[in-house]
């Protein structure tokens, strides 16, 4: 198995300087960035658009994870793709139909970038299934959507292990698992294969050193598996 991600969600990052925030996790070794995007309506929080994404596009080649927390990802997944993101994940809870989802995982992967979808604290892994063969990533959200620095849903982890082996026929398909995750709790999805945590507020606290605690993210998410 990979070693596992880190991914690192700026979402509690100071946005008045995201030239630094981005230097400072590329120092820190983050394997990856994760863009919280939030319109106000699928979550009760809005955040940035597209035009961040392409900002953030252009300070690095680290690969941009979007997480979309919008309720129309199919009016807004273009812009996305245009804006340069790696991978392009939206919630399965959206209010629209099973073949619209399918149809925009299907344009992300057209568009050679990796489609995801996410599941709520509240929402059965099963909920995904039917769009397997169109997915790249399943996203476990250990924390309800809206917010970073929220406490961490330890007994939604064994969900990670159940989006485990619903992408066993999926070669190259990943794990991510989404809210609350630090090297105080990752020890708690390691067991069950985890591919990419994300981490936001963790990377953030004052004067901690970023770079150890992806260090203590990773060592600790990579514990060993737990017989399935
Ligand atoms: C929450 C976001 C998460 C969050 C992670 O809605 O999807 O990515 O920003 O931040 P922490 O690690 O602080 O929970
Ligand atoms: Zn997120």
């Amino acid at each position: 198995m990979n070693a596992v991600q880190v991914a690192a969600s700026i979402l509690t990052a100071d946005f008045g300087n995201l030239y630094r925030v981005v230097r400072k996790l590329e120092r820190a070794g983050v394997d990856r960035l994760h863009l919280d995007v939030m319109d106000g309506h699928f979550v009760d929080n809005i955040t940035f658009g597209p035009t961040v994404c392409a900002a953030v596009r252009r300070l690095t080649t680290l690969p941009i994870d979007v997480h979309l927390m919008i309720a129309q990802p199919a009016r807004f997944t273009d812009r996305f793709l245009d804006a340069g993101a790696d991978t392009i994940t939206f919630h399965v809870e959206v209010d629209e139909s099973d073949p619209v989802k399918r149809q925009t995982l299907q344009r992300i992967a057209a568009a050679r970038r990796a489609p995801g979808l996410a599941v709520s604290p509240d929402t059965p892994v099963s909920a995904v299934e039917q769009f397997v063969d169109d997915l790249a990533i399943v996203m476990i959200m250990t924390v309800h959507p809206g917010w970073g620095g929220q406490h961490f849903l330890a007994d939604r982890a064994p969900k990670i292990a159940e989006a485990r082996r619903l992408l066993t026929g999926r070669p190259g398909a990943a794990v991510h698992v989404d809210g609350g995750v630090s090297g105080d709790t990752a020890g708690q999805v390691g067991r069950y294969g985890v591919d990419v945590c994300v981490v936001g507020s963790a990377l953030f606290q004052r004067g901690q050193d970023a770079a150890r605690e992806a260090e203590r993210v990773r060592r600790a998410a990579s514990g060993p598996l737990e017989a399935a």
